[in-house]
């Protein structure tokens, strides 16, 4: 079975918009077929919007092909279920093919490391006088009252937890409470199925966050008000629970 498209799915938790840009770049100009570029975790479009997409497009024979200089071996494990999730809501009509580990990987890091050495002397010599560790603006946290906490782990990053993120920051701002929260992203914390969701602290409370309806909610109720907001919330933390 011959695909018409190309996704990849690459692993790599910091990655720039300009970076992800060049990458995407890079393998659209070695890429026969037309092709996507989604990330199991961080910013960007999912995986599955990437797969409503080529749909869309008019593709109906999809290589899924997983890419990480190795990719991790616990989302190629997940990756197929991930795709089965979203073969069971499309409206059929669609194949997806899973590409198998990069074979050539060894090749691949053998060439970057001749190119390495081939190239340096290119490489621009470290000074002291650029030293970045221990500088004063790094030294305190920031003076906030709420810890948010948006998982942007691969199951709520399929759930588009990214936008989460972007909108929670902006609805932050809007409602003129930013120097009141500090918002991190992390890893899975465990209630995948209830994503995307962040967890706020020291309140101890986690809430679901679906759309922006619900950020707006959130933001206005729980950080600006100071209350729960019962119809989001999917959890309650030991801590808030049984005060000591
Ligand atoms: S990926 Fe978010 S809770 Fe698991």
């Amino acid at each position: 079975l011959k695909p018409d498209a190309i996704l990849f799915a690459i692993s790599q938790y910091n990655l720039s918009g300009g970076a992800q840009k060049r990458l995407a770049a890079a393998l659209e100009q070695g890429s026969s077929l037309p092709m996507r570029l989604v990330r199991m975790e961080g910013p960007g479009q999912p995986l599955g919007a990437a797969l409503d997409a080529l749909v869309a497009a008019g593709h109906c024979n999809i290589l899924v092909q997983p890419l990480g200089l190795p990719f991790p071996e616990s989302l190629r494990a997940w990756l197929p279920g991930a795709i089965g999730h979203w073969l069971a809501q499309s409206s059929g009509g669609v194949t997806v093919l899973l590409g198998k580990e990069l074979a050539d990987i060894s090749d691949i890091l053998a060439a970057s490391a001749r190119s390495a050495i081939a190239h340096a002397d290119e490489a621009e010599p470290a000074s002291a006088a650029n030293m970045a560790l221990g500088k004063p603006g790094w030294q305190d946290p920031p003076d906030f009252k709420h810890h948010l906490i948006v998982c942007t782990g691969p199951r709520c990053a399929y759930r588009d937890a990214a936008s989460l993120l972007v909108a929670l920051k902006d609805e932050v701002a809007r409602q003129k409470v930013s120097n009141d929260c500090l918002t991190t992203r992390t890893g899975c914390m465990f209630p995948c199925n209830q994503g995307p969701m962040v967890a706020v602290y020291p309140k101890g409370e986690w809430y679901r966050l679906a759309d922006a309806g619900d950020v707006t909610r959130f933001v206005q109720t729980v950080l600006v008000g100071g209350r729960t907001e019962p119809d989001l919330l999917i959890h309650t933390a030991r801590l808030a629970r049984e005060p000591a």
